[in-house]
């Protein structure tokens, strides 16, 4: 087994840190350095118990940082960014830099060098669906994003494909549906929820609830970037999705019917202004390189992940608090 050195931007976040869990269980041929702020959304515990994994502390906007650790690896998977749609209609600034200037930054690193990069993205990009329809996002789906997360991903994406065309930098690129699993900040959908019933407080949805979801465990899109990585083609964008759609309603009283509660057991609150009303994946281009979703079953997907928050309280008492001191200030 020969060994290749892989650079997780974001690792310490929820889909990268469980990304580095999946890759030192399943991927050992990896050594892993891990490049992270540590912001609010990043936490060095995401790591605890996992011997070997670097963690530098640090911007993935630092050019010299970037050059260095780009200079040292041999793949390097971007996950990093900002990532809450609420957050950016608050302060759309951290956004912008982030997420655009800091995949600019990673880019110029991976043409510099001639490194293999993997920059993962979401569905948002393209805009919505309508509810009630089977239109599903294709690869060639324009662009159309609504919120400044979804436009400062849009514009990473951009950035990957012009240095992709025109640099022939060896980049793939990854659109993932909705995910869900542990390690999830609980200022995100389903985490606020399950802990909100976790202390007692009721569920808070926006709008009328009729908004639609793909849902796709963290462990299936960090299984599918494997994949891409392996038997991706440079140049190419991936879409990942699970088909589970879901209103988020249909959500709401799942966990609540999981929990024990009533199934009207939640409240309706403020609607979020520019509020996208469905996102779906059509994922055959990535299923004909031989991925499939391993958690067909929501149910159970949702059972697990809610256990995981009731036995892990401390990690996320704390982020609770602030997030939902947050949510009080915008009314939701
Ligand atoms: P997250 O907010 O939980 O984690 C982001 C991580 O990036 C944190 O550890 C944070 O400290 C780090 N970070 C932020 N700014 C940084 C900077 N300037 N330099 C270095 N590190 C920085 O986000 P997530 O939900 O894990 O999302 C990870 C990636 O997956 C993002 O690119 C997001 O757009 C994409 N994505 C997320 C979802 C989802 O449902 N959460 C779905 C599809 C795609
Ligand atoms: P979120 O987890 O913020 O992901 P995204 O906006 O990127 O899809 O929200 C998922 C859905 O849940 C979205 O339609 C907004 C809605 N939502 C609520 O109804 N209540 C909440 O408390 C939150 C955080 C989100």
């Amino acid at each position: 087994m020969s060994t290749k050195k892989i650079l997780v931007t974001g690792g310490a976040g929820f889909i990268g840190a469980n990304f580095v869990r999946y890759t030192a269980e399943h991927r050992p041929e990896y050594r892993i350095t891990v490049l992270d702020a540590l912001t609010y959304a990043g936490n060095k515990d995401n790591l605890a118990g996992l011997d070997g994994v670097e963690l530098v502390v640090g911007d993935v906007c630092d050019r010299d940082l970037v050059d260095r650790l780009t200079a040292d690896t041999d793949v390097v998977t971007h996950f990093a960014a900002e990532s809450h749609v609420d957050n950016s209609l608050y302060d759309p600034e951290p956004f912008v830099r982030t997420n655009v200037h800091g995949t600019f930054t990673l880019l110029e690193a991976v043409r510099r060098h001639g490194k293999r990069l993997h920059h993962i993205s979401t569905d948002e990009v393209f805009g919505d669906l309508p509810v009630g329809s089977t239109d599903l996002f294709t690869e060639n789906s324009p662009h159309n994003p609504s919120s400044p997360y979804s436009a400062t991903k849009s514009g990473s994406d951009m950035l990957v494909r012009a240095w992709a065309r025109s640099y022939g930098v060896h980049a793939t690129i990854s659109n993932c549906a909705n995910n869900y699993g542990p390690y999830q900040h609980p200022e995100k959908f389903i985490p606020r929820q399950v802990t909100n019933l976790l202390t007692g407080e009721r569920p808070r949805v926006y709008g009328d609830g009729t908004n639609v979801r793909e849902w796709t465990h963290v462990d299936d899109h960090n299984a599918a970037v494997h994949t891409i990585l392996d038997h991706g083609t440079a140049g190419e964008t991936y879409l990942i999705g699970s088909s589970a759609e879901r209103s988020n309603r249909e959500i709401v009283e799942l966990i609540l019917e999981l929990l024990g509660h009533q199934a009207d057991a939640y409240d309706h609150v403020a609607d979020r202004p520019g509020h996208d009303l469905r996102y779906a994946n059509d994922s055959s281009k990535l299923r004909a390189l031989g991925w499939r979703p391993r958690y067909g079953d929501l149910r159970q997907g949702l059972a697990d992940t809610i256990a995981w928050y009731r036995d892990n309280q401390p990690w996320w008492q704390t982020h609770k608090t602030i997030a939902e001191t947050k949510y009080a200030e915008i009314g939701r």
